[in-house]
């Protein structure tokens, strides 16, 4: 049993400063020795549920728990093929997965809905992404990516681009690095700017953040640019995804322009905001992102199934 038994994992608020070290250093130690682990979480039944399209959280949350030892089951389509299509409500299906699981994943297009379920369930739940609410598992690997690409985070500076109005990605990112001492700039079209909220709550805990919607300045001074993708499903009118798409597109002409040794990160799907011509650039971080997500979510299911800590 350790402090993290039996949580939930909604939003990067629920965790402090220790929490989130406790994570990465355990995701860490799950890196270095991995085939140790091998049978870990033996015990133990994963279920996941989405009711948004996903490839990255699913698989890797599903790997993560293969990986040491756990069982998983799976409804990927939740929203059509779960007896949500019936009307069922996130209480009563909180209730009935918690009877076929020791833990329970979930995305969902409503802000509120992972909270919802886990207020219902006996069991930990974790966001894998409530609309434009929150994603705090990928900020938690952004984070373990950040100090991995860099060595570490304080005094770095470090520009979030792209749909920071609709990005749950970007919401919880920027909440997670408020921990450390960090400079932010928020680089957007002014119609897709980071909630004032955020902002305002950010700069209240003395976080330096500058807006702009210049993304060769931030290149020239950001030591890491976090690029996301214009969330089109999020988008009411389709002429106004029309108009902000291709806003910003990092390339390599932009990257020979930038402050030298900038690391490129996305949590991906990307459509064209990075293009091809940065992948094979030691700056493009990306894929090494998409691997660090599965030794961060190997370091969550083992906390909160109390197996480490
Ligand atoms: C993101 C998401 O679903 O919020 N993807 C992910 O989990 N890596 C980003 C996005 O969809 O743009």
């Amino acid at each position: 049993m350790s402090a993290f038994t039996g949580r939930d994992i909604i939003a990067i608020g629920d965790l402090s400063h220790e929490d989130i070290r406790a994570i990465l250093d355990q995701a860490a130690a799950f890196d270095r020795h991995r085939r140790e682990y091998a049978h870990l979480l033996s015990p133990f039944i994963l279920a996941t549920l989405f009711y948004e399209p996903s490839t990255r959280t699913r698989l890797s949350f599903e790997s993560a728990m293969l990986r040491l030892g756990g069982k998983v089951i799976s409804v990927a389509e939740a929203r059509t093929s779960s007896s949500a299509a019936k009307g069922e409500t996130l209480a009563d299906t909180a209730r009935t997965v918690a009877a076929y699981a020791d833990v329970i994943v979930i995305r969902h297009p409503a802000v509120g809905s992972a909270r919802e379920l886990a207020e219902a369930a006996p069991v930990s739940v974790i966001n894998a992404g409530d609309g434009t609410g929150e994603h705090p598992t990928q900020a938690l690997l952004d984070l373990y990516t950040i100090e991995r690409e860099r060595g570490r985070l304080d005094g770095l500076r470090i520009g979030l681009v792209g749909d920071l109005k609709n990005g749950r990605t970007v919401h919880s990112l920027a909440r997670a690095l408020a921990h450390w001492d960090v400079s932010l700039m928020f680089v957007a079209p002014p119609a897709l700017r980071m909630p004032e909220d955020i902002t305002a709550a950010l700069r209240a805990r003395g976080v330096e953040i500058e807006e702009t919607d210049d993304l060769l300045r931030a290149a020239q001074t950001c030591d890491v640019l976090y690029v996301t993708r214009i969330q089109r499903e999020r988008f009411e009118d389709a002429d106004e995804y029309i108009r902000l798409k291709g806003s910003y597109v990092v390339d390599r002409a932009l990257i020979e322009r930038a402050k030298p040794g900038i690391t490129i990160m996305h949590p991906l799907p990307r459509v064209d905001e990075i293009a091809t011509d940065v992948d094979a650039l030691p700056n493009a971080a990306y894929f090494r992102q998409v691997a660090n997500g599965v030794a961060v979510r190997m370091a969550l299911l083992a906390l909160v199934l109390g197996a480490v800590g």
